[in-house]
């Protein structure tokens, strides 16, 4: 099997806890993601991502980990792991697992050693936290959850001395620069591969290590660490990828892929947030700008790119002018907001206009890099500002109309569920759900379908390379994708109304261009000016034969 999967795959992103329970005590397992594998394979999806199925106590939703290299209870057995990976095998999907090297728990058995004095593993563990006798270090690093955590550090009473934290202050963070700490987390890497993992999603990369006078991120140390952790996959299991998780600048983040050498993947953190200023203001502009900083890759290397994700909307990769428009336009209630960012789903920041939704699904599907859906965007969700944290965007998969929409079974008392579903009159499981969605031909799920499929049949989008088309209407987005000597061409309108698109098209003069997602063909004129009437939000995927 080609060792660069990845480049053409889909990726479905989805919580365990939230997908489908399979045994009724209210919280998703993994026996049920094994039953709804079918689902996943007709949706067209190439890999699914699963966020931490790790024994925690659940304040980070799993990645405050307490045993790095067990299932947790609520979620199966090592041996329903290995189903999983078997009949997601058999039907030609690939798993990723996450590995988070940054943190632990601090009900980790390690951090339980290390930070007690008295405990018979001490002397072993004093070492693997980030310790020191005050506050005072490292006071350039930024604090991440700036609505949780007021520093870094936080005093421990046992031990009498302060542990580092780039997280949560339940999430002590390790110290690599302890070899055995180093070690551990290669072990943990050499588990899950053991365990039939395709890919390891590598959490917060950036903060592996500190240094005094730096901002502890992005620092040459970790880079060296990552490189090992590239070194060991090669020789242990070529093909299994790593896609790491530096939520950084374009010039930043391109260390992270080494020469080929370090990470095979990385989201694209800062164009996200610039899609929906370019539908918010009908200007493709902000795209271009963050193109035009955004640094070619090594050949075996691959943007992961996303709408959402179970996070907030992060609004950390753009100047404060964009935060403050992101915030105002799409969330205009102060609990829409948390941290530098958006909690809310992808159906919700569009009011559940149809158009627009699958006009900013088509630029994920057909732009460079391997798309992230997450789950529920594909019927379009929605979500629930009111529950706390992250997790409104994390409520329970909406699988039919029946009672507790289907996630689990209908004689569950609905307050036992972990989560309640939602139940409002727009993106209530009554009228978003699959199976309604099954039914009509018309639904974002059969046309989410209809595009990946079309997406499988054309490496151009997962290889090809891009150029942008400069059409003088800033609301037509459009671009070529290329590859092994096919071209396809993207036009979208950004905006809510009529656009004509002026397209010069000259390369192509005289050639048909095959609508992908109708079937009609159209014939570019010999002066390959060409000008394209495009109703509200359209798109096209023209395929040049
Ligand atoms: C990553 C995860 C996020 C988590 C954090 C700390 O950013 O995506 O959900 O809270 O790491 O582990
Ligand atoms: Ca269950």
């Amino acid at each position: 099997m080609a060792h660069d999967w990845y480049k053409d795959a889909v990726f479905y992103e989805v919580s365990i806890r939230a997908f489908a329970d399979s045994n009724d005590d209210g919280i998703g397992d993994l026996a049920g993601l094994t039953s709804k594998l079918d689902y996943l394979k007709l949706l067209g999806i190439d890999a699914i991502w699963m966020l931490p199925i790790f024994p925690s106590p659940l304040r980070d939703d799993g990645y405050d980990v307490a045993d790095c290299c067990a299932i947790h209870p609520d979620y199966g057995t090592m041996d329903d792991f290995h189903l999983l990976v078997q009949e997601a095998h058999r039907r030609g999907l690939r798993i990723v697992v996450e590995l988070v090297p940054n943190h632990t728990s601090d009900q980790h058995a390690w951090f339980q050693a290390s930070r007690d004095p008295q405990h018979p593993e001490h002397a072993r563990y004093r070492d693997w936290y980030v310790w020191r006798d005050n506050d005072a270090a490292y006071r350039d690093a930024r604090v991440i959850f700036i609505d949780y955590e007021p520093s870094n550090w936080t005093y421990d009473d046992l031990r009498g001395q302060y542990y580092w934290h780039r997280f949560f202050h339940h999430q002590p963070d390790l110290n690599f620069d302890n070899p055995e700490v180093q070690r551990a987390m290669m072990r943990t890497l050499q588990i899950w591969i053991d365990a039939g993992a395709d890919g390891i999603r590598i959490d917060a990369p950036p903060y592996l290590f500190e240094r005094e006078g730096t901002s502890c991120e992005n620092l040459p140390e970790t880079h060296r660490y990552l490189k090992r952790l590239r070194a060991l996959v090669d020789a242990y299991a070529p093909g299994t990828m790593l896609l790491s998780e530096a939520n950084q600048w374009p010039e930043d983040v391109r260390p992270y892929f080494g020469d080929g050498d370090e990470m095979h993947m990385n989201f694209h953190f800062p164009l996200m947030p610039r899609i929906y200023i370019a539908f918010a203001k009908a200007d493709r502009s902000p795209i271009e700008w963050i193109m035009a900083r955004t640094p070619a890759l090594p050949d075996n290397c691959q943007w992961g790119t996303f709408l959402r994700n179970h996070d907030e909307l992060t609004l950390e990769m753009v100047t404060p002018e964009e935060r403050s428009f992101m915030w105002d336009f799409y969330a205009p209630e102060p609990r829409m907001r948390l941290n530098r960012g958006i909690r809310r789903r992808l159906a919700p920041l569009l009011q559940d206009d149809p158009d627009q939704i699958r006009c900013i699904s088509s630029i994920l599907l057909t732009f460079f890099g391997s798309p992230f859906l997450y789950y529920g965007d594909e019927i379009g969700m929605g979500d629930n500002i009111w529950l706390e944290d992250r997790n409104g965007v994390r409520t329970p998969m909406q699988w039919h109309n029946g009672p507790n929409a289907g996630f689990s079974g209908g004689d569950v008392p609905a307050d036992r569920l972990y989560a309640p579903v939602i139940d409002d009159p727009i993106y209530g499981y009554r009228r978003v759900n699959v199976a309604a969605q099954e039914q009509d031909p018309a639904s974002l799920l059969n046309w989410t379908r209809a595009a990946l499929q079309v997406r499988r049949e054309h490496p151009a989008f997962g290889r090809g390379d891009l150029t942008l088309l400069h059409p003088e209407s800033k609301a037509v987005f459009a671009y070529v994708r290329r590859h092994a000597g096919q071209s396809i061409l993207a036009i979208h309108n950004l905006s809510s109304s009529r656009q004509e698109a002026v397209l010069d098209l000259g390369a192509y003069a005289g050639r048909g261009l095959e609508n992908l997602l109708t079937g009609d063909v159209v014939t570019v004129g010999v002066s390959g000016l060409w000008t394209i009437p495009l109703s509200r939000y359209e798109f096209l995927w023209l395929k040049v034969i």
